[in-house]
């Protein structure tokens, strides 16, 4: 499974891209906001850090604006991924982009439907959000499993990019379902290390390295 992450925090990315747990990065208009910074040049900060791709999200909600804001996002940097609402206006521009050879990301969806629909539209990505289902007493990993059946049953190429991660049971049940990508904040990435008998363990070897002053340099 692909680690995106899902943040336009500069200094948290370059921290985890250094560990190799980055794959990709996912951002969205909320993400800007908390950044205070310009989405075109925060934009093109990231895409320099990170090989892989970087979603970048419209602001308008007419197609043809949507397609004029994608063309412009695209020249950023070739690892630019288009981010559209899944609206018909979204997906119209979805099929537009893709056919002219970008990446685009399907977000906010919440039902296999939708998703379906943005297969069917040519997307490089669908972003179901799990957690905000959750939120709303639906399981919302349900939804991720009901995706990979359909796109598996007939063969889209459409990768499931499973986003609202709040967890890390989230991020383990995202892997056991098969989820193609995940996007995390960095917090919930950063805490899937997190167990403590490493930690326990640690603390004893350390001992011993100190009583019996082991050196290796
Ligand atoms: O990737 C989508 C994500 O940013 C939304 O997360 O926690 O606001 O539902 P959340």
């Amino acid at each position: 499974m692909k680690f995106f992450v899902d943040t336009a925090d500069i200094d948290a990315i370059a921290e985890l891209n250094a560990t190799g747990m980055v794959d990709g990065v996912t951002t969205n208009p909320s993400l800007i906001k908390k950044s205070g910074r310009d989405i075109l040049e925060v934009t093109k900060e990231i895409c320099d850090l990170v090989d892989g791709p970087v979603s970048a999200e419209v602001t308008a909600t007419d197609a043809d604006e949507m397609i004029a804001e994608g063309r412009k996002l695209v020249e950023i940097a070739e690892n630019i991924a288009v981010k559209v609402p899944l609206t018909w206006a979204g997906l119209k521009a979805c099929k537009t982009l893709t056919d002219e050879g970008h990446k685009v990301n399907v977000t906010l969806c919440f039902s296999a439907n939708q998703a379906l629909l943005a297969a069917k539209a040519g997307a490089t990505f669908i972003s179901p959000f799990i957690g905000r289902l959750d939120d709303i007493n639906i399981d919302g990993m349900d939804l991720i499993a009901d995706i990979r059946q359909i796109y598996d049953n007939y063969g889209f190429e459409t990768e499931i990019l499973a986003a609202s991660i709040r967890t890390v049971n989230h991020a383990t049940q995202c892997a056991l379902v098969g989820a193609d990508v995940m996007t995390a904040p960095p917090g919930v990435i950063k805490s899937m290390i997190n167990h403590p008998l490493t930690d326990k363990g640690l603390d004893a070897f350390l001992a011993d390295i100190k009583s019996a002053g082991i050196k290796i340099l």
